[in-house]
C-alpha cells in the first residue's frame, strides 16, 4: 500500500499527529503537503522516562518516528525561524532531526507577510477569519499572484533581492498607506532570509522525485494533512478558511503525487466536534456541556492556546468528508472524552428554512442558518483507557462507533482511548 493521505474531516485537531506517529516504521516517508506553522499537533509517547508530549508546529509527524524520513512538500509554506526553532528544540530532546527533507518549491513566509496577517485581521474587526497570526494566508495569496519567495530563491541572491525588493516595497506601501504602520526594513528582510541559507541549503532536494523513486521501490509513503475538510480553501466553510488545500486532492498538487499512485486515504475524525477562530459551527454547545468536552478533551489550541469551541458529533459532516477525501479507513478519535455521559447526540441531518438536509449544503448561506438534528445514543462509565480491541468498549460505546461508522459510510479501523501512543483500539491495519 504505498502511497496513503491522512487527512482531517471536521475543523482540525482531530489529532492527525497522533494517528500518524501510530502508522510507525513501517512508513519510510511522511510527507507534509499544506499550511504551515498554523498547524498544531500535540504527539504524547511513553518512554523510558516516563510520558512526554511534543508538539509540532511545522514538521511533519513523521519526525518523532527513528528512520522515517520527514518531508516537507512544495505545497507547504515555511517560517524559517520557527523551522530552526522546532528542529532545535527537538534535537535537545533527543529527537533525530537529520533526515528531514525540505522542497526547493516551498515558499517562505516573509516578515510582511506575518505582519499583514496580523493588521488585516485587527483591520476587519467583527468580520476577521479569526487566523493564527502567522503569515499563512498573505504567503498563499503571494504564491498565487505570483510575486511569492521561495525556498530556492535563497540560493541565488541576486533573484532573492530582486524578488524580495519588489514583493516588500508594494507590501510597505499598503502596510503604511492603508493600515497607517511602519514600514519594514527592505534590507533587513533580505539579510534575514540570507541568513537561513546555508543551513538550509542541505536540506532542500527535488522531494517530487525522492517520493517518486521510495514509491516505485514499493516503501509506503504517508502524505499527512494539516487542517481539514472543512477548513481547506475550496471545499471548506469559506471564508472561514485555511488559505491551502487541506483534502485529499490536496495531497497531489501539494507532494508531486500523481492521483494514480494514491492507494488509500485516511480519514481523521473526532467523536465530538471542535472548532479554532470564526465562522459557522451547527452543533457547536454554548452552555456547560459544551465547557465540559472542552476540559475533558483539553480542547486548548496548540498553537495559540486558544479554548476550542466544542459541540456533538456531526454525521453531515462526516458523509461529507467520506465523498470529498474519497476516505477508505477512520481514525476515530477521543472516544474516551464522551465517558461518563448519560446520553449522547448525534447530529444526522439539518433543517434549514424547514428544509430538511442529509447532505452539507453548498451554499454557505444556508449553511449558516443550518439547525442541526440529533438523534441520541445511550452513554457509558466505564474507563476505556486499556481497551485494545473492540470487544474491550463497553457494549453502548461499541454501538456509537458501529452508529457513527453507518452514518459517515467509511469503515472506522482504529479509535482513540487516550492520547498516549498505544491508546488505541486496532479492528484492522490501516496500511494492509
Ligand atoms: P491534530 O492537529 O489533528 O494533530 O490534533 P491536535 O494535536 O491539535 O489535537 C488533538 C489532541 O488530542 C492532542 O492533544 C492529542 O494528544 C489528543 N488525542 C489524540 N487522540 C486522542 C484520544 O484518542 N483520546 C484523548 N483523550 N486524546 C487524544
Ligand atoms: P491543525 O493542523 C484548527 C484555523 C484558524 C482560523 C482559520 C484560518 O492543528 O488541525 P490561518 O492562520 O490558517 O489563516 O487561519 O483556520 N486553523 C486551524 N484550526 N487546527 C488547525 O491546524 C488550524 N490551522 C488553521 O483558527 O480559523
Ligand atoms: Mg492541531
Amino acid at each position: 500500500m504505498p502511497a496513503v493521505v491522512l487527512v482531517g474531516a471536521q475543523w482540525g485537531d482531530e489529532g492527525k499527529g497522533k494517528a500518524t506517529d501510530l502508522l510507525g516504521s513501517r512508513v519510510e516517508a511522511v510527507v507534509k503537503f499544506n499550511g504551515g506553522n498554523n498547524a498544531g499537533h500535540t504527539i504524547v509517547i511513553d518512554t523510558e522516562r516516563g510520558r512526554e508530549t511534543f508538539a509540532l508546529h511545522l514538521l511533519p509527524s513523521g519526525i518523532l518516528t527513528p528512520g522515517c524520513i520527514p518531508i516537507i512538500g512544495n505545497g507547504v509554506v515555511v517560517d524559517l525561524g520557527v523551522f530552526f526553532d522546532e528542529i532545535d528544540g527537538l534535537t535537545a530532546r533527543g529527537v533525530d532531526t537529520s533526515k528531514l527533507v525540505v522542497s526547493g518549491s516551498a515558499h517562505v513566509i516573509t516578515p510582511y507577510n506575518r505582519t499583514l496577517d496580523k493588521v488585516t485581521e485587527r483591520f476587519a474587526g467583527s468580520r476577521r477569519i479569526g487566523t493564527t497570526g502567522r503569515g499563512i494566508g498573505p504567503t498563499y495569496a503571494d504564491k498565487m499572484n505570483r510575486t511569492g519567495i521561495r525556498v530556492q530563491d535563497l540560493f541565488d541572491e541576486p533573484l532573492l533581492r530582486a524578488r524580495v525588493t519588489a514583493a516588500a516595497e508594494y507590501k510597505n506601501q499598503v502596510l503604511v498607506k492603508v493600515y497607517n504602520r511602519r514600514a519594514l526594513d527592505v534590507q533587513a528582510v533580505i539579510d534575514e532570509l540570507l541568513g537561513y541559507a546555508a543551513r538550509l541549503r542541505p536540506m532542500v532536494a527535488d522531494t517530487s522525485l525522492l517520493i517518486a523513486n521510495m514509491l516505485d521501490e514499493g516503501r509506503t509513503v504517508v502524505l499527512e494533512a494539516a487542517q481539514a475538510t472543512l477548513l481547506d480553501v475550496d471545499h471548506g466553510t469559506y471564508p472561514f478558511v485555511t488559505s491551502s488545500n487541506a483534502t485529499a486532492g490536496g495531497a497531489c498538487t501539494g507532494s508531486g503525487v500523481p492521483p494514480t499512485r494514491i492507494t488509500g486515504v485516511i480519514g481523521v475524525v473526532k467523536a465530538y466536534t471542535t472548532r479554532v477562530g470564526e465562522g459557522p459551527f451547527p452543533t457547536e454547545l454554548l452552555d456547560e456541556q459544551g465547557d465540559r468536552l472542552r476540559e475533558a478533551g483539553a480542547e486548548f489550541g496548540t498553537t495559540t492556546g486558544r479554548p476550542r469551541r466544542c459541540g456533538w458529533f456531526d454525521a453531515v459532516i462526516g458523509r461529507y468528508a467520506t465523498r470529498i477525501n474519497g476516505v477508505t479507513d477512520y481514525v476515530l478519535t477521543k472516544l474516551d472524552v464522551l465517558t461518563g455521559l448519560e446520553e449522547i447526540p448525534v447530529c444526522v441531518a439539518y433543517d434549514i428554512d424547514g428544509v430538511l438536509h442529509e447532505e452539507l449544503p453548498a451554499s454557505q448561506s444556508q449553511f449558516a442558518r443550518a439547525v442541526p438534528i440529533y438523534e441520541t445514543f445511550p452513554g457509558w462509565e466505564e474507563d476505556m483507557a486499556k481497551a485494545r480491541s473492540l470487544d474491550d468498549l463497553p457494549h453502548t460505546a461499541r454501538a456509537y462507533v458501529a452508529a457513527l461508522e453507518d452514518m459517515i459510510r467509511a469503515p472506522i479501523s482504529a479509535v482513540g482511548v487516550g492520547p498516549g501512543r498505544d491508546e488505541i483500539v486496532t479492528v484492522r491495519d490501516l496500511l494492509g
